[in-house]
């Protein structure tokens, strides 16, 4: 029998909604697809060439469909009547206010658009938990679309996504995996086979993965948390590392060929960033400790404690190596973003070390050739004067005594550090927050080269 399914919506037109949908529509010229959003101006953005997120070839798979069957959108009411099936993509902040502020999830989107989808509804439709949420938010939606008083049914799903910024077309276009979580009833499984349906036009159907709706909940919780868990366990390394001389560059290399560890997620960092990681661990944290499982809590709540402490430590090598003092120094942050290929500057480490060195009273610079908007506003706060936005890395580190890299951008490997080292304060300094830059070249040009789980290249 074919799907009953020919019109989707997505609500929520963000890093997730826009291009998770253009591929769908892509993919799949038979389905109509819309993206709706409360934001007039992202819509509007969706809709022209300057989409209102930076994603390496999200803009042609974009063009292939937009006004062929994608379609964006601010009338959320009319299209969710229309809507068979409808994704539900908004953002789920960390509260941060009340019961739980600071570490439980900010579901008030997720429940207005609920609320706002039995309002506007008057036949059957398919809900899709898109957004990452608690395990048993299901449970609660249905709550809440099932008091419509009027008999409709809505049959919701959880289907998380996987996708990682900077990589999302390639992500959505050849996933690891597609995750569907149903309840094993007749129509959820129903509903269920409707979905596989649409992914199966492109994802080959052994990785299309089912499940029970609980247990794809928490496979996203997990999935984000066992990711951030590696980062956080080879920066733990990198500190080890600095104090015996080891290098965390071939630690890693040593570990990641065992092939039950796996090369991937094993880059030493000034520490993780992103919208997601944090939140989804303080919101792991938070429902062990209501089911009581305070040691699983710890557990997990110790993989951000050691992110936060790594970027502490970072700023303190900028500090003990500077002579204890930033004061009045210009210090040149090469990236802001939380990694490379985005304009993302969401939970950034850069956000929290150019804080700190302002809080020194250092004049900090920044570079990014995607995140200088974002900068901008994530630093709006920053005393005057503390505070530079630069378009050119050579201008940006023109008379700095230091370079700070907190962006692993693949520009920064390429520029001509001779002419930086000529144009800087002396004694010069490099802190390479992602071990991306020759550190024995620049230490043979003068620099004292700080690099993350290795040993300092000094001249002093
Ligand atoms: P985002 O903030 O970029 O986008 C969310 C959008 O939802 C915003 O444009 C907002 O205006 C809109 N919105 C909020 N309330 C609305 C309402 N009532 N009606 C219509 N629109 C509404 O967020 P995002 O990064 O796309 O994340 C969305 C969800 O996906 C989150 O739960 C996140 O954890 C999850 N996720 C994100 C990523 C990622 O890479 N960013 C990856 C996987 C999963
Ligand atoms: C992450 C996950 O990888 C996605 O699967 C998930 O869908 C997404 O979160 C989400 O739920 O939002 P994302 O945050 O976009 O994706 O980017 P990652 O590539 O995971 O990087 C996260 C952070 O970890 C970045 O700051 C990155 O620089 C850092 N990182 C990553 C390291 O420091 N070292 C590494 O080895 C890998």
């Amino acid at each position: 029998m074919s799907s009953p399914v020919k019109n989707i919506l997505c609500i929520g037109a963000g890093y997730v909604g826009g291009p998770t949908m253009a591929m769908i529509a892509a993919k799949c010229p038979q389905y109509q697809v819309t993206v709706v959003d409360i934001n007039p101006e992202r819509i509007r953005a969706w809709e022209s060439d300057r989409l209102p997120i930076y994603e390496p070839g999200l803009l042609a798979v974009v063009k292939q469909a937009r006004g062929r069957n994608l379609f964006f959108s601010t009338d959320i009411e009319p299209s969710i009547e229309r809507a068979d099936m409808i994704f539900v993509s908004v953002n789920t902040p960390t509260k941060t206010f009340g019961e739980g502020a600071g570490r439980a999830p900010d579901l008030q989107y997720w429940e207005k658009t609920a609320r706002t989808i039995v309002r506007a509804s008057s036949r059957d439709k398919i809900v899709v938990e898109k957004s990452t949420l608690p395990v048993r938010t299901a449970h609660a939606m249905e709550r809440i679309l099932s008091s419509n008083g009027n008999g409709l049914r809505f049959e919701v799903l959880s289907n998380p996504e996987f996708l990682a910024e900077g990589t999302a077309v390639n992500d959505l276009e050849s996933p690891d995996r597609v995750l569907i979580g149903s309840h094993e009833t007749p129509a959820g499984l129903a509903a269920r086979e409707a979905l596989v349906e649409i992914y199966a036009n492109w994802v080959p159907r052994e990785r299309i993965l089912t499940s029970n709706v609980w247990s794809a909940e928490l496979s996203k919780l997990a999935a984000n948390a066992f990711l951030a868990q590696r980062v956080s366990s080879i920066n733990s390394i990198s500190a080890l590392c600095e104090k015996t001389n080891a290098d965390v560059e071939e630690v890693a290399r040593a570990i990641g060929t065992d092939s039950r560890i796996g090369p991937r997620f094993l880059k030493a960092s000034v520490g993780f960033g992103g919208s997601c990681f944090k939140k989804d661990i303080l919101n792991l944290v938070y429902v062990c400790e209501s089911y009581g499982l305070e040691e699983v809590a710890k557990f997990w709540q110790c993989v951000l404690d050691i992110n936060d402490y790594q970027v502490r430590r970072f700023v303190q090598t900028i500090l003990g190596a500077m002579f204890n003092t930033v004061a009045d120094k210009r210090i040149a942050l090469f990236g802001f973003a939380f990694k490379k290929d985005t304009g993302d500057t969401r939970e950034s480490p850069a956000i929290a070390v150019a804080r700190k060195l302002i809080e020194e009273r250092a004049v900090v610079v920044v570079h990014d050739p995607k995140a200088l908007d974002n900068a901008r506003k994530d630093l709006a706060d920053a005393p005057a004067g503390s505070v530079e936005l630069q378009e050119d890395p050579y201008v940006a580190a023109r008379g700095a005594h230091a370079l700070a890299v907190l962006t692993e951008w693949d520009a920064y490997s390429k520029l001509d550090y001779r002419e930086i080292y000529r144009s800087m304060e002396k004694p010069a300094f490099v802190f390479d927050g992602r071990n991306v830059l020759d550190h024995a070249a620049l230490h043979a040009i003068g620099f004292n080269v700080f690099p993350l789980g290795k040993q300092a290249l000094k001249h002093l």
